[in-house]
């Protein structure tokens, strides 16, 4: 999906995070080390800058979430800017209000920033066609998910100190995965070399993949694509976009895709265990993996916080 022409401002500063794709390496590597600076705001007794005083940001949430949704509520208040919380329930829209009406009347009550997540793939595309101030993505259908994607950049770079020539192993249900399309962007972007492993009906053809990433390597085989890698990132079987039949049990997926302990044993020793959350847990990881010391799981929901307000801090222009 290509960004809408105004994804920049008059002076060329981003307006809009709509995926990686339209991201360089260097605008990557800036925003990594804004967050560096956001996470010593977050280690301070009072956590909380004057940054966006007078921003008002709403959080525009028309699907479940608890990680995005309140990493962008801290983030928002640790700016000090207004944070409005906004829920399609009990809301307007439950009446028949249209997205865009819904967009019009929140810009009409000030909003200067929106953060959306939708389950229809393109929402916030067309949102920020009709929006005057900025759009985030927090998640669109299967598209794109670009603030995990920089989290757990944010995250792989702090643990292991660089991203370029790393191997990364993205494993699970890809298919239906808008984490794992942004992380494509932002790993490959970054200079590491990414795998691609689940079964067949979980991933798609391979010339799709291809078409757009021609490094990639792509298999079904996780005991071996897993030897030497630094990172492995497994992925939540999505079992509410699934349309059924892709897999013929839990128990038969997770023999062969489940991160277990021996399969992390097969990859480097300083190997990082990631996975977005959140997780069925003895289905595509195992609850002793999910909390050993290679795992950085929780690390990636704190470090959501100061990516998030790396993301506000930068597009406010302030
Ligand atoms: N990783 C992620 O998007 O989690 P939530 O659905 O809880 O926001």
């Amino acid at each position: 999906m290509s960004a809408p022409a105004s994804a920049a401002t008059a002076r060329g500063r981003r307006r809009h995070v709509l995926d990686l794709d339209d991201f360089s390496t260097q605008e990557i590597d800036e925003i990594l080390d804004t967050a560096v600076s956001m996470k010593e705001v977050l280690g301070r007794a009072i956590k909380q800058v004057p940054t966006l005083r007078g921003k008002t940001i709403v959080n525009m949430f028309f699907e479940d979430s608890t990680r995005t949704r309140i990493s962008f509520e801290l983030a928002g208040k640790a700016l000090s800017a207004n944070v409005v919380n906004f829920t399609a329930r009990g809301s307007s829209v439950e009446k028949g209000e249209s997205l865009i009406d819904t967009v019009r009347t929140l810009q009409a009550l000030g909003a200067d920033m929106l953060v959306m997540r939708h389950s229809e793939s393109g929402a916030p595309y067309l949102v920020a066609q009709h929006f005057h101030g900025s759009v985030i993505n927090a998640g669109d259908g299967r598209h794109a998910h670009p603030t995990q994607a920089l989290l757990d950049l944010f995250t792989v770079r702090q643990r292991l100190g660089r991203i370029e020539g790393l191997k990364v192993v993205i494993v699970g249900d890809i298919l239906h995965s808008r984490v794992a399309r942004s992380n494509l962007w932002g790993f490959t972007r970054m200079g590491a070399s990414v795998t691609l492993c689940a079964p067949q009906t979980l991933i798609g053809p391979e010339s799709f993949w291809k078409a757009t990433w021609p490094d990639l390597t792509i298999t079904s085989n996780l005991d071996e694509c897993i030897m030497g890698a630094d990172v492995v990132m497994t992925l939540r079987l999505q079992k509410e976009r699934m349309e059924g039949g892709l897999i013929p049990s839990l128990r038969e997926y997770s023999r062969f895709f489940a991160l277990t302990a021996e399969r992390v044993a097969r990859a480097a020793p300083h190997c990082l265990v990631m996975h977005p959350g959140p997780m069925n847990e003895g289905v595509e990881i195992m609850p002793d993996v999910a909390v050993s010391t290679q795992s950085v799981i929780e690390e990636q929901v704190a470090n959501g916080v100061a990516v998030r307000m790396a993301l506000l801090y930068r597009l406010s222009g302030e």
